[in-house]
């Protein structure tokens, strides 16, 4: 979410732009200062701030006194100047001090838009993210890995505005994009693989299927020879161009280790093994992860995941940690109403059963990946992660 701070002493104005922010995607943070509570103390500026919207006052001189300091003080902020008639000495200043847009005044929501969506582009083509690359694999079929990897991708450009990629590497049995989506992929990884020497950042965003705005899916091939069609330098270069340009990448590796998907291990900063209560995951599990310590990742890069928890399983989450030698890191309970409900559907469960104890647990699991404190449950989502904007 941006954070957008509005330089102005007319209530008016501020209103009509908090309306129009309020119906933007990704929402808009509106926080608003008067000129002169600025240029009298410049500590009453938040300092978060992404975009700075000043209307020029109709004595030109405080306007370029507010222009000068903001640029001084905040050289790499964009700045949007409100103008009510463009004086050319007026523009000269706002060259001068690196405004990137004037939109006249009376304010039509139709320029502000615009405006905005051009400095936006520009913020995230300036931006490097250095997202973080989470790769959720399994060692068994069906133990939940395309159901964990999509509501979390889901979770976490939702709940917590992250801006989040999801790459289907299942390159067997792929997917993904239907758990929380009804759209057909147009062009999957393979597509991307063929095209790597031109790929940019468009051509990546241009590949996937748009879930939401935050959150989008790189599907995997229907196409049976996948193995010759994508390789690991093919994927290091996709998950090079996406740290750079997406919060988090979700990697759903299915069940199967191939050359390709443990350069995605390597490549992960956090990599979530999905096990279940029975004796044949606790066999492959303790493999798995005695595999991993081998290649040389350290313990902390490992967080295990036990899907569809009970209490009263034969095997219990002690026997897991012993036998594994490695703590128990996130449980998802057993609900399958709740899951094949979704999956069905491709509607996720934070969407469709916002009460339910399985999204309970993926909210604290999106908190847990975002470092958002975990205060005392309100039961309501949206509230816990706290995204009213506000305009004083
Ligand atoms: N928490 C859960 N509670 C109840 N049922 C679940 C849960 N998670 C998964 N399931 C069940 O397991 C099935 C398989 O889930 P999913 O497709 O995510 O597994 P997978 O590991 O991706 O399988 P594959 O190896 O085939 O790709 C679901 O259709 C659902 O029936
Ligand atoms: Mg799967």
């Amino acid at each position: 979410m941006k954070n957008i701070i509005v330089v102005t002493r007319n209530e008016e104005l501020k209103q009509t732009i908090k309306k129009v922010c309020e119906v933007r995607m990704p929402k808009m943070n509106l926080s608003s200062i008067s000129q002169d509570v600025y240029l009298e103390n410049i500590n009453a500026i938040p300092l978060e701030a992404d975009i700075f919207l000043v209307e020029s006052s109709s004595d030109g001189h405080s306007t370029e006194l507010v222009l000068r300091k903001l640029a001084e003080i905040y050289p790499l902020t964009p700045i949007i100047l409100l103008v009510t008639n463009q004086s050319q000495i007026l523009l000269l200043q706002a060259i001068r001090a690196g405004v990137r847009e004037v939109v006249n005044l009376p304010l039509v929501g139709k320029d502000l838009n615009e405006a905005l969506d051009r400095v936006n582009k520009k913020i995230s083509l300036n931006e490097f993210k250095n997202g973080k690359i989470l790769s959720f694999l399994s060692c068994k079929g069906g133990s939940g890995v395309t159901f964990l990897s999509a509501n979390t991708a889901y979770g976490l450009a939702e709940l917590a505005n992250k801006n989040t990629l999801l790459i289907d590497l299942n390159l067997q049995f792929g997917d993904a994009a239907l758990y929380i989506s009804d759209q057909k992929p147009t062009t999957t990884l393979a597509d991307v693989c063929m095209e790597i020497n031109r790929l940019d950042s468009d051509l990546l965003e241009s590949s996937l299927i748009r879930v939401t705005p935050n959150c989008g899916v790189l599907a995997a091939s229907t196409r049976i020879n996948l193995d010759q069609e994508v390789n690991p330098e093919q994927i290091e270069i996709i998950l090079e161009l996406a740290k750079k340009n997406y919060e988090f990448i979700l990697i759903d590796l299915g069940r199967q280790l191939t050359s390709t998907s443990l350069r995605a291990l390597d490549k992960a900063d956090i990599i979530f093994p999905i096990l279940q209560q029975t004796l044949p995951y606790l066999r492959d599990g303790k493999q798995l992860i005695d595999m991993f310590l081998s290649f040389g990742y350290p313990k902390e890069k490992i967080e295990i995941i036990i899907n569809r928890q009970k209490n009263d399983a034969t095997v219990t989450l002690k026997d897991l940690e012993k036998t594994l030698a490695h703590e128990i890191s996130h449980k998802m309970p057993n609900n399958f109403e709740v899951v094949n409900n979704s999956i069905n559907l491709g509607v996720s469960p934070l969407e469709a059963s916002k009460n339910s104890n399985l999204s309970k647990s993926l909210i604290e699991f999106v908190r847990h990946l975002t470092g958002i404190p975990v205060v005392p449950s309100k039961g309501i989502i949206r509230r816990l992660f706290n995204f009213s904007p506000i305009l004083e």
